[in-house]
C-alpha cells in the first residue's frame, strides 16, 4: 500500500463521506443552498431536514415542533448542578457538563439504533437552550424562566433567558444566525464527533466531545473573540491603524479566514444585513462602521475575508447579548448538523482511525533504572 501525502492539519484531506452537507460550489444542506434556506424557512425547518433529510410538510413541521417544544425541560437535579458549579465556570464549560450529565437521564443513551439516536437528538435539540438559559439565570441568582412550547427555537431561548419576549426583528435575526450555524460538514467539532461514535460509544459523549472541540478560539469560540478585537480597535477613527498594528504584531483578527474559503463566507455576507439593521435598531452603529474598515484593511493587506463569526459578533452584541454566551448559541444550532452526522456514521460504521508519521527517537532498549543518568 502507498503512504497517501501527509497534509498538515488534514488540510484538503477527504476524511469520509455525507450526504448532509457540501461547500463545493457554496454552502448547501441536503441540497439546499443556505441562501434559500435563511430566505424561505425557519430554524426549526432547518433542524428538520438536518435531521430527517427532507424539508417537513406544515403537518410534519407541526408534529415536529410539538414534540422538541414538550422536551423543553432538564431533571430538576442539572439546576443543583448548575449551582454548584465554581462561580468562574463559562456558559459554554456548563453546557458540555450539562449534555454529559443529561446523557445519564435519557432512557435511550445505549441505543445506537437510527431511530433512537433520532429521539435523542431532537430532545438534546430541546434541552441545550434550557441547559444555557437556566444555567446562565442561576449564575446570575435569578429564577428559571419555563419554557414556552408556543415559541420557536429562538424566540423560546430569548424568552427563557430574558424572561420576556423578543421582538419579531430580533427573533428573525437570531433564526437566520441558527440556520447558518447549523451544519458545516466536516469541520473539527462535527468531525471529533464521528471519531468519537466511530468507536460505537453513543450520542451524548460525541456531542459532549464536540462541545469541547468548538469551544476553541479557531473554531466556535472566534465569535466570543470578535467583540474583544473590535472593542481593542476602540472605533472608526483608530480601526485602521489598529489593524495594520496588529498584523505587523503577527496577530490573528478573529472572524477572518477560514480553511476552506479562502474568497469569503457566504454565511457572512448573508448575516451583516441583520447586524446592520440590529446595530441601527439599537441606535448603535460605531461596532458596524469600525468593522467595514477592519475588513477593508484585511482584504488590502492580508487577502482575508470575514467568516461568519464577524457578524455574528456585532448581531449578538447590538442584541445585548453577553459575550461568553455566544459560543453556547453557535451549539444550540450545531446541535442539528452534529446530531445528523452522529447518525449518518452510526447507520454506516467503520472505526475512524488513520495513521501518524513517526518522528520520535530511533528504536533503543530500557536500560536499569540505576544505570540511567
Ligand atoms: N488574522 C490574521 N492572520 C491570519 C488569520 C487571521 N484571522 N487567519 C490566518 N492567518 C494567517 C496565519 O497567521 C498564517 O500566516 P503565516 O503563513 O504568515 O504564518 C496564514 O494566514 C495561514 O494560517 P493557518 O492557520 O495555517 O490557516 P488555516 O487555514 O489553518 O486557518 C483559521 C483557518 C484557523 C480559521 C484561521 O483563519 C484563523 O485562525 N482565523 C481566526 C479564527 C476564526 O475566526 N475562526 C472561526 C472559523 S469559522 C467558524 O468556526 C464558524
Amino acid at each position: 500500500m502507498t503512504t497517501p501525502a501527509y497534509s498538515p492539519g488534514l488540510e484538503g484531506v477527504p476524511a469520509g463521506e455525507t450526504a448532509i452537507c457540501t461547500v463545493a460550489d457554496g454552502l448547501s444542506y441536503r441540497g439546499y443552498s443556505v441562501g434559500d434556506l435563511a430566505e424561505n424557512c425557519s430554524f426549526d425547518e432547518v433542524a428538520f431536514l438536518l435531521l430527517h433529510g427532507e424539508l417537513p410538510s406544515a403537518a410534519r413541521l407541526q408534529e415536529f415542533h410539538a414534540g422538541v417544544a414538550a422536551a423543553r425541560r432538564l431533571p430538576p437535579s442539572l439546576k443543583d448542578l448548575f449551582a454548584a458549579l465554581p462561580k468562574w465556570t463559562t456558559p459554554l464549560d456548563a453546557l458540555r457538563t450539562a449534555v454529559s450529565a443529561l446523557g445519564h437521564f435519557d432512557q435511550d443513551a445505549a441505543d445506537n439504533s437510527h431511530i433512537a439516536n433520532l429521539r435523542k437528538s431532537e430532545r438534546l435539540l430541546a434541552q441545550i437552550p434550557v441547559a444555557i438559559a437556566d444555567q446562565y439565570r442561576i449564575a446570575k441568582g435569578l429564577p428559571v424562566v419555563p419554557a414556552r412550547q408556543d415559541l420557536s427555537h429562538a424566540a423560546n431561548f430569548l424568552y427563557m433567558l430574558r424572561g420576556e419576549e423578543a421582538s419579531s426583528a430580533e427573533v428573525k435575526a437570531l433564526d437566520v444566525s441558527l440556520i447558518l450555524y447549523a451544519e458545516h460538514e466536516f469541520n473539527a467539532s462535527t468531525f471529533a464527533a464521528r471519531v468519537i461514535v466511530s468507536t460505537l460509544s453513543d450520542l451524548h459523549s460525541g456531542v459532549t466531545g464536540a462541545i469541547g472541540a468548538l469551544k476553541g478560539p479557531l473554531h466556535g469560540g472566534a465569535n466570543e473573540k470578535v467583540m474583544d478585537i473590535l472593542l481593542a480597535a476602540g472605533g472608526p477613527d483608530q480601526a485602521e491603524a489598529w489593524t495594520k498594528a496588529a498584523l505587523a504584531r503577527k496577530e490573528r483578527i478573529m472572524g477572518f479566514g477560514h480553511r476552506v474559503y479562502k474568497a469569503g463566507d457566504v454565511r457572512a455576507t448573508i448575516l451583516k444585513k441583520y447586524a446592520g439593521a440590529a446595530a441601527e435598531g439599537a441606535g448603535a452603529t460605531k461596532w458596524e462602521e469600525t468593522a467595514d474598515i477592519i475588513e477593508r484593511v484585511m482584504a488590502a493587506e492580508k487577502n482575508m475575508y470575514p467568516n461568519l463569526d464577524w457578524p455574528v459578533g456585532r448581531l449578538y452584541h447590538a442584541m445585548k447579548l453577553e459575550i461568553p454566551l455566544y459560543t453556547p448559541i453557535f451549539a444550540m444550532s450545531r446541535i442539528t448538523g452534529w446530531a445528523a452526522h452522529v447518525i449518518e456514521q452510526l447507520d454506516n460504521n467503520r472505526l475512524i482511525r488513520p495513521r501518524a508519521i513517526y518522528k520520535g527517537p530511533a528504536p533503543r532498549t530500557v536500560k536499569p533504572i540505576a544505570e540511567r543518568g
